[in-house]
């Protein structure tokens, strides 16, 4: 029996090309006129999805390493039928290439991978590393959402937004304690959450800004 040959993701992704890049990208066009908010991980699109939802006049970008998790993430934007939504199949590591100075309004890093191994600190998104990027992109300001189940990467990311000039406000170690109406959960914070893990939150911003 031939077995028929599964169809590999980027082909499943050219569905969604109206809105995914997969590949070579060019650095953002800003539509002047709208707010853009980009989320860094975006995972399988729950948040993004949400969010862009119920904010129709703000433009909204997700930038994931995986393809998969994309193609997961390009269902649930088409299904809601969002225009304001654009997933790449990108790199954190290189956002200086994709947005000019002053372009993004707000970033979420939400439940970026810990890099528990010291030698590996560098890699975490909320590094001092990450931090000098993004300080070229946000508006002066513009403001960084963060939430994370890891206590460790909690405590790290403060001390490195210190180092790096953030103020920080709406701090807890416990979000879901007292959640507030407009908290989005996304698939990381659900099932933390559903094992008893707190939550840990914080907004960031640049003190000069
Ligand atoms: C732990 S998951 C969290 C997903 C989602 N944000 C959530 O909260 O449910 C971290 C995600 O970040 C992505 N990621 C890790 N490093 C990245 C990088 N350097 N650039 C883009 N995406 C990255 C991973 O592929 C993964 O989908």
């Amino acid at each position: 029996m031939r077995l028929r040959k599964k169809p590999h993701t980027d082909e499943k992704l050219k569905q969604f090309e109206d809105f995914v890049t997969v590949g070579e990208v060019e650095p953002i066009k800003k539509d002047l006129t709208r707010e853009l908010y980009v989320e860094l991980g975006t995972g399988m699109g729950d948040f993004i999805t949400q969010i862009a939802e119920r904010n129709p006049q703000i433009n909204f970008i997700g930038l994931e390493v995986e393809k998969t998790c994309v193609l997961s993430a390009a269902r649930k934007v088409r299904e809601k039928n969002l225009s304001n939504v654009r997933l790449i199949v990108f790199d954190v590591n290189n956002i200086s290439e994709l947005f000019g100075e002053h372009e993004v309004d707000r970033l979420y890093i939400n439940f970026c991978d810990p890099w528990p191994k010291k030698r590996h600190a560098k890699r975490r998104l909320t590094h001092v590393r990450f931090l000098e990027m993004y300080k070229k992109i946000l508006k002066p300001e513009g403001e960084i959402y963060f939430k994370t189940d890891n206590r460790a990467l909690f405590d790290f990311s403060l001390e490195q937004f210190a180092l790096a000039g953030l103020e920080v406000r709406d701090v807890t170690n416990d979000l879901h304690a007292d959640e507030p109406p407009d908290n989005i959960r996304t698939a990381y914070e659900n099932k933390f959450s559903a094992a008893g893990v707190p939550i840990n939150s914080c907004i960031a911003r640049f003190a000069n800004g």
